[in-house]
């Protein structure tokens, strides 16, 4: 698994936990807050967006994913997930292939509002990848 600091991963969960009070849940009430740290140092953040058509509600980690690409980053070193759950949640199976397009072996790190935090390595939560080969130009 790649290497980051300690601080940074407090930085991330710092980040996660702020971007989640933004969090717009009105259906399920469970609100989620993701922050990665990209390619070129920066922290991009991103929060659930539910909608009363319920399948288009998107996940807290694919909105800062998204964001971070937006902003023309290719790579994300780590990424932090802050739910308020009995135990820290780990991220959805749409999420992890969405992560593991831009990332390696990273950290993932899972924190609940109890401050209970787990850190788990991408290859262990998704060890197959579905797979194309990319133009890297587009
Ligand atoms: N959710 C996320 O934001 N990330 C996940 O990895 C799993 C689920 C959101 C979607 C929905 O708004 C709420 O949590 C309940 O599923």
């Amino acid at each position: 698994m790649e290497n980051i600091s300690d601080a940074k991963i407090e930085e991330l969960a710092a980040a996660a936990r702020a971007v989640r009070e933004h969090a717009y849940a009105p259906y399920s009430q469970f609100k989620v807050g993701s922050a990665l740290l990209s390619g070129s140092g920066a922290i991009y953040t991103g929060c659930n967006v539910e909608n009363a058509s319920y399948g288009l509600t998107v996940c807290a980690e694919r909105n800062a994913i998204f964001a971070a690409v937006a902003a023309g980053e290719r790579e994300i070193k780590a990424i932090a997930i802050v739910t308020q759950s009995p135990e820290p949640a780990a991220p959805c199976g749409a999420c992890r292939q969405v992560l593991i397009e831009f990332a390696a072996d990273i950290p993932v790190i899972l924190e609940n509002t109890d401050g209970i935090r787990r850190i788990q390595s991408l290859n262990a939560l998704f060890p197959m990848r579905f797979n194309l080969p990319k133009d890297e130009e587009t």
